[in-house]
């Protein structure tokens, strides 16, 4: 039987975030130049993504850069910033023709100007696209997203826009990067490190964490698949009890 068939299509996660690690490890294991294993990346990124969309995913969060990746050596931070925009200029023909929406959280603005061109001319084209939303997270890390939350939100009180009792989780929620879509229900991490990173922070809260050691360029179809069939064992109880749940 394929990993495929194994996945139950009715329970589904509807966003499925992933942190792509490893690609370093990857190229050095091989003795090769650490961007070696970022062009590797790349491949597993097309990869993950026609699996998603084939699938039925709505939306896939990939942390592409995070705020912290800025403090590599600068060729490693160049050598990745043309990766992604050769990456988002050639694959911009097969998002449209997979029927792909492209958008991108993070400190845009931080990005150099021929990356943000590239990077706006494919989201406008592609924003009518409704198979699933491919989003990347770039210059993006969970800490500045909730800090500009507070900044925006302080703002609207200052202007009367909203007062501080009317302030809730959804007004907090509303105010993030990631206002148009749901929570992440699954986050995969590669390359055995057990750690969040930074990402997501606000949208992590109730999200099943699913860790594998393969590193990102070695992950495929097979293993996007093994995470699906693993959140798919698992109870989604969101604070309630089993008994609770059954219920419903
Ligand atoms: C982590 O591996 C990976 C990154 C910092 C960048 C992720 C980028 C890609 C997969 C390239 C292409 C992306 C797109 C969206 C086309 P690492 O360098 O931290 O690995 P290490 O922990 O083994 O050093």
């Amino acid at each position: 039987m394929s990993l495929k068939s194994a996945i139950q299509p009715e329970c589904l996660p509807k966003h499925v975030a992933i942190i792509m690690d490893g690609n370093g490890r990857w190229a050095t294991q091989r003795s090769q130049d650490r961007n070696l294993g970022h062009e590797q990346g790349a491949v597993a990124v097309r990869e993950t993504v026609e699996a998603a969309a084939e699938i039925g995913i709505e939306f896939l969060t990939l942390y592409a850069f995070s705020t912290e990746n800025w403090n590599r050596p600068k060729d490693e931070v160049n050598a990745l910033m043309n990766l992604l925009v050769r990456s988002i200029h050639n694959e911009t023909p097969t998002l449209m023709k997979n029927h792909i929406r492209l958008r991108a959280i993070g400190n845009l603005d931080s990005l150099d100007a021929k990356t943000q061109e590239i990077l706006d001319e494919a989201i406008e084209k592609t924003a009518q696209n409704t198979r699933m939303t491919l989003v990347l997270a770039l210059s993006y890390s969970g800490r500045w997203e909730i800090t500009e939350a507070v900044k925006h939100i302080a703002r609207d009180v200052q202007d009367n826009q909203i007062s501080i009792s009317e302030i809730s989780e959804k007004t907090v929620s509303k105010a993030m990067d990631t206002a148009f879509m749901p929570s992440p229900d699954l986050l995969i991490r590669t390359s055995g490190e057990y750690r969040i990173s930074n990402f997501l922070l606000w949208q992590l809260a109730y999200t099943e964490l699913y860790f594998t050691n393969v590193l990102w360029p070695d992950f495929n179809k097979d293993e996007f698949y093994k995470a699906l069939i693993d959140y798919q064992k698992r109870e989604r109880r969101f604070g309630k009890t089993s008994q609770q749940l059954e219920l419903i």
